[in-house]
């Protein structure tokens, strides 16, 4: 007997270039277990139209994040790869979850709550994000949600909205899960905060040598000097070495953090050296994925295609269940 394999689902904004906290919190999943699942992984190019709003912008970082997906060894033979808008279906599923949804819920959202404490100006769709996002995850029942910390609410938020719609509508969803990696739950960017495009602390995916060495080079420390001894987890250098070092040289660095010797213009020449090494190929991949722009298009378009049917199937459900027929 075969075992269905369980779903999984998620997605990243087509907003600019993703960062290594991209990668490890989430894309990485993606990549490594689209053989144990039924894998499907999209571009939320109609979340992005809540911030980018010029044709141009928003059709190129479309492409850009399929070719990203691609060098990091998502292969469209494996996994269902999609961009989001090839799926319409998705606004009128969001527009139904909508209508079982209340105000004071959305508004607990905490990207929602931390624009509104910044005085940001917020836009229906920011507003409504998270139910745009449970259409996503439920229109495909949706097992597992790979994602970093900063979006294990709105997985919530789609749960929490598949047992109201059951509940009132009757069984139709089944209940997603995030799945969120704690050691890389949230990568923190060069000041130490956690690493997001928001806070200009990130380091590209797919940097080039000079911005690695200018990103690593930008860490503060404090005055320390090299013989001190120093607290590997106070300082914002160790907290990157743990993701691109082996276990054998992170014990290395510690203890030479620890006794003295390793000072903080050392440390961030090996990181510099570890990052290169790790971004490297990767940085090939895509260029190699990219002489191809044609293919990669036709690609998507055809993944559309099969994302679309499972969502219309699924809305042939979800009509009969409001009564929509
Ligand atoms: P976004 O670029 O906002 O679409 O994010 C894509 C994915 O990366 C989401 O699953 C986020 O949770 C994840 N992510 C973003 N920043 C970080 C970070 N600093 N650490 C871990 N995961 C992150
Ligand atoms: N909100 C996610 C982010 O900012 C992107 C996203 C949209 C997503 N729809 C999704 C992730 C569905 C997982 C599942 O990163």
């Amino acid at each position: 007997m075969t075992d269905k394999k369980k779903i999984l689902l998620s997605g990243v904004k087509p907003t600019g270039r993703p960062h290594i906290g991209n990668y490890f919190g989430a894309m990485k999943q993606f990549a490594d277990l689209q053989d144990e699942y039924d894998a499907r992984v999209f571009i939320a190019d109609y979340h992005a139209i809540t911030t980018v709003q010029n044709a141009a912008e928003l059709s190129r970082n479309t492409l850009d994040v399929a070719l990203d997906y691609l060098a990091i060894g998502i292969d469209p033979k494996k996994t269902l790869l999609f961009k989001q808008s090839d799926l319409p279906e998705l606004c009128e599923l969001a527009w139904i979850f909508n209508c079982i949804t209340t105000m004071p819920y959305l508004m607990r959202a905490h990207a929602y709550k931390d624009a509104e404490a910044k005085n940001k100006e917020i836009n229906v769709g920011i507003f409504d994000y998270p139910i745009l996002m449970t259409a996503d995850i439920l229109i495909q029942d949706a097992d597992a949600v790979p994602v970093g910390q900063d979006q294990k609410q709105h997985v919530e938020y789609a749960r929490d909205t598949a047992e109201k719609f059951n509940r009132i509508f009757g069984e139709t969803f089944k209940l997603p899960n995030s799945l969120i990696l704690d050691h890389v739950k949230i990568i923190p960017g060069t000041d130490g905060q956690k690493m997001s495009k928001s806070y200009g602390n990130t380091i590209a995916l797919f940097a080039e040598f000079e911005d690695i060495k200018k990103a690593v080079m930008s860490i503060p420390t404090n005055s320390q000097g090299v013989d001190e001894s120093k607290d590997p987890e106070k300082d914002n250098i160790f907290a990157l070495h743990k993701h691109f070092a082996d276990a054998e040289e992170i014990e290395e660095i510690e203890k030479r953090y620890t006794n003295g010797g390793l000072g903080y213009k050392e440390s961030k020449e090996i990181l510099i050296s570890n990052i290169e090494k790790f971004i490297a190929p990767l940085r090939e991949k895509r260029k190699e994925f990219a002489k191809d722009e044609d293919a990669v298009r036709k690609m998507l378009k055809e993944n559309g295609e099969k994302a679309r049917e499972i969502a219309l199937s699924k809305m042939k459900e979800v009509k009969k269940a409001v009564g929509l027929y």
